[in-house]
Order: structure tokens, then C-alpha cells, then sequence
């Protein structure tokens, strides 16, 4: 009885059809994973043909339960976009459940030369590019949603960036500034609140998950770990763990009731008040 409940029913993605842009590296990939693990077919689209390749291979000899395939495409291309929805499409009976918007670029600049090239590029993949793709797979997604119970999803890979006002310490980018970054971020958490308002009445709920710091080659340039570790109150960076099962909330009929959502996943690192808790901490000799 009451096997609804149970973690393995309420987290499953068995039968569901997932796509991930930029599922064959760094937190995509982890996601892929986790999806693939509890039962999705994922597809993972980007550029880097031979890297998808072997991602799905390596994926695929996770021993499933469900699979990968890999769809090689620039998603800054509206019309490329539009072909891998076409492609899910022939293959999935004109369906899909879970879209999750991935694909992102960072970049920083001299505060007062940021170049026309460097807002273009990034506002291209980690903002447009997220609209045409959700847009892109629509159809599909309506058509396989069973809303209101089990809505499809579009899940968007934000960042706490988003929420930042300067650089976080730790990352070290030698008197240059994400600010390009920080304001994409901050725009896709918009974009997933207005599309939210269309969307949600049509059976495809769309959520922002805006990770803190998890090693991954976006980062691994300017990565100081142990200066970042001191800025994220729990104390540690995130990890595969962090991201999969918070997208898994997400994608599954556990997260079926949220919508428009901006969810942070960073062990506290925007909380403010934090330097007050880990002096009352040392006084306390307490780890709180
Ligand atoms: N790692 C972190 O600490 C962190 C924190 C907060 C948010 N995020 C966000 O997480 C997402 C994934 O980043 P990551 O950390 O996993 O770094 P990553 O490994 O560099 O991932 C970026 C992915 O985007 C794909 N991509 C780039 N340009 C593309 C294009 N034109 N068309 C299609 N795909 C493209 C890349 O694949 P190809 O090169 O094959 O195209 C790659 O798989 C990003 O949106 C990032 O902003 C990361």
C-alpha cells in the first residue's frame, strides 16, 4: 500500500523521454546520467560530435535502465534547434516529456571593454537559444504531458549568477568580470517566469535550477577551490549528487506541482549573514 510513495516510484523516469543540450559534459552530463539511471531515454544534443559519441557510449554501459543517443547540433541555430525537435519527433511518436536547457557559456571581460562579441555570443546560447528550443519542442511536449497530474517538463540550468552583483571570490579571473554572465542568468530567470504564465496552462511546467559552484570545464580555468570553499557557508562544492537529484525533483511526478520556480542548489552560498554564522560557530566551537 501506499507504493505511490515510495522514493523509487515518486523519483522515477521510467518510460519518459528526455533531451539535454549539452548532455555529453559537465553538469549535462551528470544530469543525462541520473535520468538514464532511473529508466529516461535521453537524448544529448550539442556541437562536439566525437565528445557525444562517446558519452553516449560511455552512458549506455551504465547497464541502463534506460539509454542514450546522441543528436550533434548548434542550438545558437534557430533552425537546428528545430531539427532535433524534428528528429525526436519521427523517433518518439511526435513526443516528449522532460526538455532540460543546458547548454551555457561563461566569459569574462575588463569591466569597461566589454566587447559588442562577448554580449552577442553569450546572450545567443544562454538566453535565445533557451527560448528556441523550448519553443522548438512545444508540440512535442504538449503532446506527451498528462497534465495536471504529471505535466511535461522544461527544466533550465540557470546559475547563481543570476542573482550576483560582482564576482564571487574564489573564482579567479584577474581583474575581469563575469557581468555578461551574471545579467544572461539573471535574463533566463525571467524568461522561465514569463514563459511559466503560457506555458503552464498548455501541461508543460518550466523551472529554473541555479547551481553554486560545481567543478566542470566551464570553470575549470579559474577555479581557486579552496578560496570558493570558504565563501559557501556548508562548507564544500557541489557535486554530481547535488545536480542529479535536484533535477530529478524536477523531471519526476515528485516536482509535478511547481512551476516557475528559480531553485538554488549551492550550500548556501548567496546566503546573507554568513560570516556572523561562522564567527558565532568558532565562538561556539559548534559546526551549527
Ligand atoms: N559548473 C558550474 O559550477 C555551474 C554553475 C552554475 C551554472 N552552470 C551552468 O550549467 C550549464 C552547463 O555548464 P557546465 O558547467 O556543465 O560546463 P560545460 O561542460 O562547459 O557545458 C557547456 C555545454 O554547452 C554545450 N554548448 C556550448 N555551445 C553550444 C552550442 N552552440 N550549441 C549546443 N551546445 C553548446 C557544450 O557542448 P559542445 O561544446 O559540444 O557544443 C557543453 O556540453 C551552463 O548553462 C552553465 O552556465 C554551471
Amino acid at each position: 500500500m501506499a507504493e505511490n510513495l515510495l522514493a523509487q516510484n515518486l523519483f522515477s523516469l521510467r518510460g519518459k523521454v528526455a533531451l539535454v543540450t549539452g548532455g555529453g559534459t559537465g553538469l549535462g552530463k551528470m544530469i543525462s546520467k541520473a535520468f538514464i539511471k532511473n529508466g529516461a531515454k535521453v537524448y544529448i544534443a550539442s556541437r562536439n560530435k566525437k565528445n557525444l559519441q562517446e558519452a553516449a557510449i560511455e552512458m549506455n554501459s551504465l547497464g541502463g535502465p534506460g539509454e542514450c543517443f546522441p543528436i550533434t547540433a548548434d542550438i545558437t541555430i534557430k533552425e537546428e534547434c528545430e531539427k532535433i525537435a524534428n528528429k525526436i519527433s519521427e523517433r518518439e511518436n511526435g513526443k516528449l516529456d522532460i526538455l532540460i536547457n543546458n547548454s551555457g557559456m561563461a566569459i569574462v571581460n575588463p569591466l569597461k571593454e566589454i566587447p559588442e562579441k562577448s554580449w552577442n555570443k553569450v546572450y545567443k546560447l544562454n538566453v535565445i537559444s533557451v527560448y528556441f528550443m523550448t519553443i522548438a519542442c512545444l508540440p512535442l511536449l504538449e503532446k506527451a504531458s498528462n497534465a495536471p497530474e504529471d505535466p511535461s517538463r522544461v527544466i533550465i540550468i540557470g546559475s547563481v549568477a543570476g542573482e550576483i552583483e560582482g564576482d564571487i571570490k574564489g573564482i579567479d579571473i584577474a581583474n575581469r568580470t563575469s557581468l555578461v554572465y551574471n545579467t544572461s542568468k539573471a535574463a533566463v530567470n525571467s524568461l522561465a517566469r514569463n514563459l511559466a504564465v503560457y506555458l503552464t496552462p498548455c501541461g508543460v511546467n518550466i523551472n529554473v535550477i541555479a547551481p553554486g559552484v560545481i567543478p566542470s570545464p566551464i570553470n575549470a580555468k579559474f577555479l581557486n577551490k579552496k578560496l570558493v570553499i570558504e565563501e559557501i557557508p556548508q562548507g564544500r562544492l557541489g557535486n554530481e549528487e547535488d545536480i542529479a537529484g535536484t533535477a530529478l525533483y524536477f523531471a519526476s511526478r515528485a516536482g509535478a506541482w511547481v512551476s516557475g520556480a528559480i531553485f538554488r542548489v549551492d550550500g548556501g552560498i548567496l546566503l546573507r549573514g554568513k560570516e556572523l554564522g561562522r564567527e558565532y560557530a568558532i565562538a561556539t566551537k559548534s559546526k551549527l
